[in-house]
């Protein structure tokens, strides 16, 4: 069919608009829409990880330097996104160590997902233990595997932890004895094996809202909330008792502090983790010393859209989005 020359077109989309307003669209789309507004699936991004790194047997974790990214900036940032369910940048053997310039390094390469997130906490973040803060993680205690934000009803998409500095003059041999490794659990891995081993606790914390979020969709899992030393109320008149949340919730907990699911990662000075807090717990633990950490959060859609628009051609984006 010929195009009204009233009507200025989009070169690639196909849609338009005239000078009165109004809107004229493809038949093709007008065709798909009216049949089904389902929108495609997102691509699966559910391999699983455990102690050993990934179930795919790919290396792990996901790691980019500097270097990559100077060198193919595009693809470096695609990589990125893709495998960013558990990631690492580490700096270059040229990379300056001064605090202040890895901060302004972190904040750099957080940038190029997308914009680091406000909350009340503020934003891009850089600490040391501080017990004025009355919260756990301005500590030096181990923290067990949790999620960060439980309480929004946006958690935080992306969080990352960047360490600065740590050193202990009192330690005696140096090195090695300072404690705070890093710890992830793959929630989504970790509640594949409690739908396995007790499908009703599975069905407990995914049917009271918000522990486990299972996408209608697909029946995989779309989200998942847990922090011990966060917890709201459980509800008194759900379809489940509290009795019965509280062995799910034993259950869910033991799964989670089994040592072939725990990830532990020594981050060394430079190094920067990032990691899908909808999907992936953290924790650490104990440490001695003064250990210098920054970091921040980035939000979900920001981070998707920018998975989207690195990973895959403008064509099949539209797909997604549009239908
Ligand atoms: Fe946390």
């Amino acid at each position: 069919m010929s195009q009204n020359p009233d009507v200025k077109y989009c070169p690639t989309s196909g849609y338009g608009t005239d000078a009165s307003h109004n809107s004229f669209y493809p038949w093709d789309f007008i065709e798909k829409y009216m049949k089904s507004d389902r929108r495609q699936p997102e691509p699966s991004r559910h391999i699983y990880f455990g102690s050993n790194g990934s179930k795919s047997g790919a290396s792990w974790p996901p790691s980019v330097s500097s270097q990559d990214l100077a060198g193919n900036e595009a693809r470096t940032v695609a990589q990125l996104t893709d495998a960013i369910v558990g990631f690492m940048h580490q700096p270059n053997s040229k990379y300056d160590e001064r605090p202040a310039n890895q901060v302004i390094e972190a904040i750099r390469l957080l940038e190029k997902i997308a914009f680091i997130r406000q909350t009340h906490y503020g934003g891009f973040y850089d600490f040391i233990p501080d017990l004025a803060m009355a919260d756990t993680a301005y500590t030096n205690l181990a923290l067990g595997a949790h999620t960060d934000t439980t309480y929004f009803s946006d958690p935080a998409g992306l969080q990352a932890f960047h360490l600065l500095s740590h050193s202990d003059p009192t330690a005696k041999d140096g090195k090695g004895t300072l404690g705070g490794q890093s710890l992830l659990v793959d929630g989504f891995y970790a509640a594949s094996i409690l739908k396995e081993e007790d499908p009703k606790a599975f069905e407990i914390l995914s049917k009271m809202y918000p522990v486990l979020e299972v996408d209608d969709k697909t029946g995989g899992m779309h989200r998942l909330r847990w922090n011990n030393d966060d917890r709201g109320v459980v509800p008194f008149d759900g379809p489940f008792t509290p009795t019965a949340w509280y062995e799910a919730a034993r259950k869910w907990h033991s799964i989670l502090t089994r040592k072939d699911v725990e990830y532990w990662v020594q981050l060394e000075p430079g190094n920067l983790l990032i990691f899908d807090n909808w999907r992936v717990l953290h924790g650490r633990s104990a440490f001695t010393g003064v250990r210098r950490m920054c970091g921040g959060y980035i939000n979900r859609d920001d981070f998707i859209s920018r998975w989207r628009n690195t990973n895959f051609p403008r064509e099949e984006i539209l797909q997604r989005i549009v239908g």
